[in-house]
């Protein structure tokens, strides 16, 4: 059976692909930029029929919403039969963060796990790919400025979230996986500035990490925020975590059988970014 995956141009859901297909699964890839992607099927949220004609056939998919469009979804979900859906959310939904309430991935799981299908949410922490963003503003203006620098994170590998995302999608539904949320991580807690410093070491890329202040990081942030109190829970989450080691867990070992990949790995494996 034919397993659907959205937000088909992203690096996950990239790799999502690439593993199911070498398991020997049938893929069919949505993308809202269906062009820029060959044998890509439309995936357009303003129009239900896009969804009805891109979910037709498929029992399973691999899932990129938001609260705008996670009810959409459900609902051409449910007209379709699908059976399992594996949500990409975020570490900042779980129960447990005093910042989850009003938190868009928390409620998007809410909206998409009203469908009649078994969900699992992926909740990942920082992304290692955040680094693509950190080369942007090297080659605009030699630095990096971000706030908290000594915030620790424990940055994971698409390749983890993505390597998940298939053990979970060819296990199947009405087994461990329904309705279970999976915090993700990487193998190591890091600061943003020994991530610099690797960055800096691995690549060559010569520059200056400027530590904002917190009113700094609101004028020059804000604007990517889908909403304010985004930028405000990012910040005390930040500030939280300086000094205190980001827990490992250990679900991309359970699942995949693998130890996660080091940030290392993630800039050998992306030789371009700073080049
Ligand atoms: N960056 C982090 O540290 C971090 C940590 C935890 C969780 N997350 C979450 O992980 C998700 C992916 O983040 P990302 O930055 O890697 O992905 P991205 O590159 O922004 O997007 C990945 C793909 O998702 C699709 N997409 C993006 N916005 C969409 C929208 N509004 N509606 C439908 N599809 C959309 C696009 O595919 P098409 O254009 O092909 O449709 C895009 O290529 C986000 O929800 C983010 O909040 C990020």
């Amino acid at each position: 059976m034919t397993i659907l995956i959205t937000g088909g141009r992203g690096k996950i859901a990239r790799a999502v692909a690439a593993g199911l297909v070498s398991a020997g699964r049938d893929v069919r890839i949505a993308s809202r930029s269906p062009e820029d992607l060959p044998g890509a099927v439309g995936w357009d949220f303003g129009d239900p029929s896009s969804l009805a004609a891109a979910i037709d056939g498929i029992t399973q998919v691999f899932l990129y919403a938001e609260p705008s469009t996670a009810g959409v979804f459900a609902t051409a979900a449910d007209a379709a039969g699908v059976r399992q859906v594996v949500l990409l959310s975020s570490m900042s939904s779980q129960a447990d963060n005093e910042d989850a309430a009003g938190d868009p991935h928390a409620e998007t799981e809410a909206l998409v796990g009203r469908g009649s299908y078994a969900t699992t949410y992926l909740q990942p922490g920082a992304f290692m790919s955040n680094a693509i963003f950190w080369s942007h503003s090297i080659r605009a203006v030699g630095q990096v400025r971000l706030p908290y620098l000594e915030a620790e994170e424990a940055p994971i590998h698409e390749q983890d979230i993505a390597d998940v995302a298939v053990r979970v999608l060819l296990d199947g539904p009405g087994g461990e996986h329904d309705g279970r949320g999976y915090p993700l991580t990487g193998p190591e807690s890091m600061t943003r500035r020994s991530q610099l410093a690797q960055v800096a070491e691995i690549t060559g890329a010569s520059f200056e990490a400027v530590d904002l202040s917190a009113d700094e990081a609101r004028v020059e942030m804000g604007a990517a925020m889908r909403r304010p109190a985004q930028l405000e829970a990012l910040l005390s989450y930040w500030s939280s975590r300086v000094g205190s080691p980001h827990p490992i867990e250990p679900a991309v070992e359970k699942l995949t059988g693998h130890s996660g990949r080091t940030f290392r790995t993630w800039l050998a494996d992306h030789p371009g970014v700073f080049a």
